[in-house]
């Protein structure tokens, strides 16, 4: 672990394309662990800035507005506002959520890329490229479409291969034909393009890259390979109108390629977060000695981590400014959808307004996490998720809650009982409690959010145990100190429960932690200190319980119309 309790932390989330909603698969490989994190690290106290935006350049963004009859600005306002609702209604919570056509992204880019020319690192070269006589313009991209080369799919786009998922160049494709007017009438002509000369940097990458502990395996293995046997210059300029301009000569009507100002855009956000509000200061999150203090941590799925690991280090290494670079790339695999690839282009999976229809967020986020493809893919089955979600959440999370605080409510007058003492049996779950919550703890800290999840439930499944063993609804009428005292005890076990849920579910945490009389049900929940004071010592005896719990309704697959 390279840090326990960094005082500042830096989280970004990859950036969501702003065409279309997003499905499942994104959410639980960038954006929802990048919240649990942000939201555990407020508990614990570290000052946290969680940023993200919507990615907004780039061909599939062209080509989606003319599909939908509007020009790339008023086509990304939509679709910003759009995302930027289903985010705050899955609970995440972003700092500052913007956008990467912002002036401020697009004036960070310039700069970089005139940072990178003055280091000798941009060079210009002749590249070839698709002419539709048709159309009257070069086809990048997505912009031409025809058969896999490699695969011999009859779907590929110019930039990749869905089938196979080979990268590729819009001259490769076999039978091309315009995505915008569907036209073979095209030709090879070469156009002027700036690379960045990301083999020169080589060695400053390697040593870079040799410096950074903490990250999963496989992500640190990927960014090897991509650094030695895949280190090409990289062009980053295109021919389309939509996108951050090249301030060149001779490169008027260019824009830069999306991937070069979109991880810029994590900088970009972070001066329109500062901009928002007062005090706020971008240099102590991003700047030389200002940021010193500053971890940084990346989310993102396994297909970022080449532009993370080589891209996005090399423009800020290679730009001699003292950037802070990321610290932790927690990458993820894929989340499969009964069996078979989530795809938006072809609308397969669960997208998230559909989701959010369905059900309440916080089950999706806990599924999510609790199965998060962390080491490996995972697929998403319906009849498994509400089968998963109805244990832990219904059976025996909310069971527990429904079960102890109705009783506390009808048996001790709405209050947490006072009176009797807390026994042996109670001594030794307390001791059992507080290894659970340090495990938990330490998972959080070391973002594995599965273990963290499991150990979560872990400590409600102890909890639920200690309330079937004391039974103090049999007890109460024979020995009514001892009823008081378990009972006493058994909810400061569920407001613990709820507590370190918090991050990870926290509609439901806040529901549960107002019926259990807690302080601050609204807000971030403190994580748990002093737990024997909490458990043993009675710390909230006679506190008011002054909401009813809202118990979790169950469902089936069945009620998920898109299984
Ligand atoms: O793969 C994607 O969804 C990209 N929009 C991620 C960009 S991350 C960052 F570099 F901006
Ligand atoms: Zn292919």
């Amino acid at each position: 672990m390279p840090f326990s309790n960094p005082r500042r932390i830096l989280i970004t989330s990859a950036l969501p394309y702003v065409n279309g909603i997003k499905h499942l698969g994104n959410l639980v490989g960038s954006l929802l662990p990048a919240d649990v994190h942000a939201r555990f690290h407020r508990q614990i106290g570290s000052e946290v800035l969680f940023v993200c935006a919507t990615d907004e350049h780039g061909t599939p963004t062209e080509i989606a507005a003319a599909q939908a009859g509007l020009d790339p600005q008023a086509f990304c306002d939509a679709q910003h506002a759009r995302q930027a609702d289903i985010y705050r209604r899955f609970g995440l919570s972003f700092d500052h959520f913007g956008r990467s056509s912002s002036p401020a992204n697009h004036a960070l880019t310039q700069h970089f890329y005139r940072r990178l020319d003055a280091a000798g690192l941009i060079d210009e070269r002749l590249v070839p490229q698709v002419w539709s006589l048709t159309d009257g313009r070069y086809l990048p991209d997505r912009y031409v479409l025809g058969t896999c080369p490699h695969c011999g799919d009859g779907g590929a786009r110019g930039d990749q291969c869905d089938a196979c998922g080979n990268l590729l160049d819009p001259v490769d494709l076999i039978a091309p034909r315009s995505a915008l007017s569907g036209e073979t009438r095209l030709e090879v002509r070469e156009s002027r393009h700036l690379f960045l000369r990301q083999a020169a940097l080589r060695d400053r990458l390697s040593d870079w890259l040799d410096a950074r502990s903490g990250w999963p395996p496989f992500v640190a293995s990927l960014a090897r390979s991509w650094l030695t046997a895949d280190l090409k210059d990289r062009c980053i300029t295109r021919d389309l109108a939509w996108g951050v301009p090249v301030p060149r000569p001779g490169f008027e009507g260019k824009v830069f390629y999306v991937w070069f100002d979109a991880p810029i855009a994590y900088i970009g956000t972070t001066q329109d977060w500062a901009a928002a509000g007062p005090g706020r200061d971008w240099r102590a999150w991003w700047w030389g000695e200002a940021a010193r203090e500053t971890t940084y941590v990346q989310f993102l799925g396994k297909d970022n981590v080449p532009f993370h690991t080589v891209g996005f280090p090399a423009t800020l290494i290679g730009s001699g400014e003292p950037w802070r670079t990321v610290d932790v790339i927690k990458g993820f695999h894929w989340l499969t959808h009964e069996g078979g690839k989530f795809s938006t282009s072809r609308g397969r999976g669960v997208f998230l307004d559909a989701a959010l229809d369905a059900l309440p967020a916080d089950l999706w986020r806990w599924w999510l996490i609790a199965n998060a493809p962390e080491r490996a893919d995972v697929d998403f089955q319906a009849a498994r998720f509400a089968a998963e979600v109805n244990k832990d959440l219904a059976d025996v999370f909310g069971n527990l809650v429904q079960r102890v605080t109705r009783f506390a409510r009808t048996a001790f007058d709405g209050r947490v009982p006072e009176g009797g003492e807390p026994g042996e049996a109670a001594r030794v779950l307390t001791a059992e409690v507080k290894d659970r919550v340090a495990a938990i703890r330490a998972h959080h800290e070391a973002r594995e959010f599965r273990r963290a999840a499991a150990e979560t439930r872990g400590l409600w499944a102890r909890a639920n145990a200690y309330v079937q063993e004391t039974a103090p609804w049999s007890s109460v009428r024979v020995d009514r100190a001892r009823a008081a005292s378990a009972t006493r005890v058994a909810l400061a076990l569920v407001e613990v429960g709820a507590t370190v849920a918090w991050s990870i579910v926290p509609d439901l945490a806040a529901n549960v932690l107002r019926a259990t009389g807690a302080p601050a049900s609204s807000g971030t929940p403190a994580w748990p200190h002093d737990l024997e004071g909490l458990i043993l010592g009675g710390r909230r005896s006679g506190s008011q319980l002054s909401h009813a719990f809202e118990p979790v309704t169950k469902f089936g697959a069945a009620h998920l119309d898109f299984a």
